[in-house]
């Protein structure tokens, strides 16, 4: 792929170094002491010392068999170790992916608004991309019947975000299943980005991993947004195809070949204490949602969302007379950073007025303190 600037960086123009972040979209930040703690709690001193003396040779290409181990855990009997590759972190292993499976003579179908590796990746592997625009008329779904029509006889892959990023919706569950039929009649491959799974606010709501469901379906997650392991850097992919395996690890010979060592225990760590830290995160989730319904319901003449029910993020709509974009650079100057529309699509338009705000951290009630310190003092103006 030829050089080119990452248009969803743009906003980090804007917002580097502010102190009150509304842009981040993980959970609280776990620390290495927090680790130990918990591995010692539980009586897994292995792991500790594991941790301490650890030898700094190569990994096996792919990680290490205890980590995929503790990985397969989190799916049913279709994965096994064998079935999971690690990278070194999320990003990576969707880039990957879409390289492995994709070239110029496929057709991709992706979202927008959306992660930009998600609904680009394909691009970066040569793929022609059609891309479905979603609305908040409605509430943010992917409508199967436009999935239906864009497939061509050439289509390979489809990419999408579940739980979604930037509004923190949950997909139904007869989309789900709709779109693994259509892509099973079509023989294409389903990339499912489920970095937000496993923080569905109900955990009723949960859709099964597409690794799960479908035999050309494949899941990618990441330590850094349900454990709020960002430093971890591990990503991974699961799926059924074990043919897949072989052809990841050839891609990534080029690349970072081999996940860290350190990364790996501390991954491995973090699973064994993940019922733990995802209790612990789901309590700030839970708390700082409360405080944003407050927020909503005060400033309706100004806000309006479509509630999230997953993660630790809400796609805002500003009603006032700024785009997402200006209210950023407004915002920016008052140290709050927030996420504008244009972080999400390229060539933003419908949904200019809409800026994503990050929920998950402990420091979240301060920030939102200087929001509405902003919205006090401004309001009077927006309303003339
Ligand atoms: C939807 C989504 N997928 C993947 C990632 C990548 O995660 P990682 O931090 O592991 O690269 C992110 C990070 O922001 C994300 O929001």
């Amino acid at each position: 792929m030829p050089y080119r600037t990452p248009w969803s960086a743009r906003h980090k123009a804007v917002t580097a170094g502010l102190p009150h972040n509304l842009s981040t979209s993980f959970t609280e930040p776990l620390s290495n002491e927090e680790l130990i703690k918990l591995s010692v709690e539980r009586g897994d001193q292995d792991i500790v010392d594991a941790y301490y003396n650890h030898s700094l040779e190569y990994t096996p290409n792919g990680g290490s068999y205890d980590i995929r181990e503790e990985i397969a855990n989190l799916y049913g009997s279709e994965i096994c170790a064998d079935n999971i590759v690690v990278f070194a972190g999320g990003q990576v292993a969707i880039q990957t992916a879409a390289i492995t499976l994709l070239d110029e003579s496929t057709h991709s179908i992706t979202f927008t608004p959306g992660y930009q590796s998600v609904q680009e990746a394909p691009i970066h592997a040569g793929s022609e991309v059609t891309k479905i625009k979603l609305y908040p008329e409605n509430n943010w779904q992917i409508n199967p019947e436009k999935v239906k029509e864009a497939i061509r006889p050439d289509t390979k892959y489809i990419s999408f975000n579940e739980p979604y990023n930037p509004a923190g919706t949950l997909m139904k569950a007869n989309c789900q299943s709709e779109l693994v039929n259509l892509a099973k009649k079509n023989d294409i491959y389903i990339l499912s980005d489920e970095v937000y799974r496993l923080l569905e606010h109900d955990a009723s709501d949960r859709l099964p991993a597409m690794a799960d469901i479908y035999s050309k379906g494949i899941s990618a997650v990441t330590m850094s947004k349900p454990w709020g392991g960002c430093g971890i850097t591990i990503g991974w992919l699961a799926f059924q195809e074990l043919a897949l395996r072989q052809k990841l690890i050839d891609t990534m010979y080029f690349h970072t070949a081999c996940p860290s060592r350190a990364s790996e225990i501390q991954g491995i760590m973090t699973l064994r204490a993940s019922d733990q830290i995802l209790a612990k995160n789901m309590k700030i989730i839970r708390h700082n949602i409360k405080l944003l319904d407050q927020f909503i319901k005060k400033y309706s003449d100004f806000f309006e969302w479509i509630r999230p029910n997953a993660g630790a993020i809400c796609y805002m709509k500003f009603k006032g007379p700024l785009s997402s974009d200006e209210l950023g650079a407004e915002l920016g100057r008052v140290g709050i950073s927030i996420k504008p529309s244009y972080v999400f699509s390229e060539n933003s338009t419908y949904d200019s007025d809409y800026f994503r705000v990050g929920f998950g951290e402990k420091v979240f009630p301060k920030a939102l303190e200087v929001l509405t310190q902003f919205v006090e003092e401004n309001k009077n103006m927006w309303c003339a």
